[in-house]
């Protein structure tokens, strides 16, 4: 079916390929138009290749993790939506000391994964080997079952692994990036390259990978005791779900911290966005079925069926009120495809 529809504009995409396919349940704000192609690889060789084959007739390449701090305009976007939701898998070392890349592990090395005791496995070793599509509520799930500890400040932090190390998702608890060792990315000029922890230089909500693809990492935790970990777990969701909108749809935090970044780029700005929309009286703000969010100030939810264009109505509107009651020019933090 999918090589009929490429067949129609005489592109034979070298994976799953979706025509006008629709956006918005694949982003965890649920509002935008539809990608012109989505394409789903399932590994990333696949992936490589619908990249080279997109580059190569012209088209305009976007990647779709999780779609977590996204917000996709209504109407079509043209060129192609390469999704990495098919590229999930995850990985144990097999021996201690020696990690086979997702790339190069048989298909029954592979599935010794999901059997957490089998014997070839080294259980000693708290590394993972995670393909850019695998969900961090997963891996947080993950490393409780095992009773591995690095991922916990993850806790509620939705989307994919490619785009948390894209953006280095984390919070007051902790960073992806303080759990990476080695990140493999697609450059522009469509070759992998391996990037050891060493040698990346990764800031306040971004990995510094510029243009390049994520699209897989060896993940290093610490072995800890499974109880304790879920407990950790349990402490700062329920921490989390006293001020942000866990279970509401939304895109995380809209704007940036005004204020910063401080020297180095390491933290937020100084001012809290949320703290500044919520003096102004700005929660609960409404424009169609987008609203800020009542539990903190930079966040918009979706209470279901709000458009795009709902949403960046609000988003002018708090910029502008903020504007002209605090002189402060609110910059935005989610990604935003037109
Ligand atoms: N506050 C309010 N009202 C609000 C929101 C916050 O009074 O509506 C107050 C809080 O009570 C607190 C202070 O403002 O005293 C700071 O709030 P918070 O701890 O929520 O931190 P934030 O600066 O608003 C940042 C990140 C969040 C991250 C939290 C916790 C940015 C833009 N936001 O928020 O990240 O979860 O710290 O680590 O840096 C995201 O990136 O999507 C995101 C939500």
């Amino acid at each position: 079916m999918w090589r009929e529809c490429a067949m129609t504009l005489s592109i034979e995409w070298p994976c799953v390929a979706l025509a006008n396919s629709p956006l918005a349940k694949r982003t965890t704000l649920k509002v935008g138009g539809s990608a012109e192609w989505l394409l789903e690889p399932s590994t990333p060789d696949e992936l490589r290749e619908a990249y080279l084959v997109a580059k190569e007739h012209k088209l305009e390449i976007r990647v779709l993790g999780g779609g977590a701090n996204l917000i996709i305009d209504d109407g079509v976007l043209p060129g192609v939506v390469i999704s990495t939701e098919r590229v999930r898998r995850t990985f144990r070392p097999l021996d201690p000391g020696e990690v086979i890349h997702p790339d190069d592990m048989t298909e029954e090395q592979a599935n010794k994964l999901f059997d957490i005791e089998a014997p070839a496995i080294a259980v000693n070793d708290p590394r993972l080997i995670v393909w850019a599509g695998a969900s961090l509520p997963g891996l947080v799930r993950a490393a409780s079952l095992l009773g591995w500890s690095g991922l916990e400040g993850l806790i509620g932090v939705p989307g994919t692994l490619g785009g948390g190390i894209a953006m280095n998702a984390g919070g007051r608890w902790g960073e992806l990036w303080d759990v990476v060792d080695m990140v493999r990315i697609l450059r522009p000029d469509g070759e992998f390259e391996d990037i050891q922890r060493a040698d990346a230089n990764p800031g306040y909500r971004n990995g510094g990978l510029g243009e390049c693809i994520v699209v897989g990492a060896v993940l290093r935790l610490t072995l800890d005791n499974k109880h304790r970990v879920a407990a950790r777990q349990r402490e700062y969701l329920l921490e989390k779900c006293k001020v942000q909108p866990v279970t509401e749809s939304s895109a995380g935090c809209i704007f940036k911290n005004p204020g910063g970044p401080k020297a180095g780029g390491e933290n937020s700005g100084e001012i809290s966005a949320g703290r500044l929309i919520d003096e102004l009286g700005l929660k609960g703000l409404e424009r169609g079925a987008a609203a800020v969010s009542k539990l903190h100030g930079n966040f918009i939810v979706n209470r279901g069926g709000a458009t795009a264009t709902d949403v960046f109505g609000l988003i002018s509107e708090i910029q502008s009120r903020v504007q002209e009651a605090r002189n402060i020019e609110l910059e935005i933090e989610v990604k935003r495809w037109r």
